[in-house]
């Protein structure tokens, strides 16, 4: 008697033993080793000549899609496009007949291969703008490039800029596929490919750093993919709001 043919993903993993298994971690964390880590804005000195302010890949694609699902009404609004790259969000918020538009980033490579204006060269982390100056902040994919004390100062200053009852809409891509191994990489003009220095930060350092900041979560999104022959959250997706001061009377 013959036996059945083994499973597709058993003959591709190259078996389930702890040998095979063990193979397969040692490749991965060699793969991993073989690719440089560059910080943010060296990184997106390198990156900023092919980055296009539209989603360009399918990470983006899945997230851009929920950051518009729960983008508020941005027409006749004063729209901050947070760590703007190339203007992605700016641009949209535009389109979308916003009353003002602002970019902030802190790669001056990104914002002059963008289109966005008027546009800040400025750290998330220490913005030049008044308090109160924003009806809705958005932040696409950023924050994770920031080291946890910096992410919540940060989020801070988001509050800090935001109006009374004002949003603020951020993603991520998702601690979960970080902390699977996942990496955010580039090819850059030298044909070397590259990741960009990341952090991951979970949902609850996110709900902490909003809480403390006055915001509230009002909507949180995590759609799943299928990476490696399993189900994960590829993004995280946030909304926020400033909650209103009351004087308890
Ligand atoms: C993945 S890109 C996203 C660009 C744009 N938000 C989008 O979604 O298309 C991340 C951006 O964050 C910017 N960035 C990283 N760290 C920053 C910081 N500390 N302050 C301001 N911008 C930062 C980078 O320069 C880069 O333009």
């Amino acid at each position: 008697m013959t036996s059945p043919p083994a499973p597709l993903s058993t003959v591709w993993r190259g078996g389930t033993g702890w040998r095979a298994r063990l193979r397969r971690a040692l490749r991965r964390l060699k793969a991993r080793a073989a690719v440089e880590t560059l910080p943010s804005v060296e990184a997106y000195a390198l990156w900023a000549a092919a980055y296009p302010p539209r989603a360009h890949n399918r990470l983006m694609e899945i997230e851009q899609a929920e950051m518009l699902r729960l983008l508020p009404n941005v027409a006749g609004r004063s729209v901050l496009d947070l760590a703007c790259g190339t203007g992605r969000y700016g641009l949209i918020a535009g389109q979308r007949g916003a009353r003002r538009v602002v970019g902030a980033d802190n790669s001056a490579a990104m914002l002059q291969r963008g289109g966005l204006r008027p546009a800040a060269e400025a750290s998330m982390t220490a913005l030049p703008f008044a308090a109160n100056s924003f009806e809705v902040v958005i932040c696409g994919l950023a924050l994770g490039h920031l080291p946890p004390e910096a992410m919540r100062r940060a989020i801070a200053e988001i509050a800090r800029v935001l109006r009374q009852g004002g949003t603020a809409l951020f993603s991520d891509f998702h601690p979960y596929l970080y902390l699977k191994g996942g990496r955010r990489t580039f090819c850059a003009p030298d044909g070397a490919t590259y990741a960009v220095e990341h952090y991951p930060h979970l949902v609850a350092d996110y709900f902490a750093a909003i809480s403390a900041a006055g915001m509230m979560v009002t909507a949180i999104s995590e759609p799943l993919r299928q990476v490696d022959g399993a189900e994960v959250p590829v993004v995280l997706v946030m909304q926020c709001h400033l909650i209103a001061c009351f004087s308890g009377e």
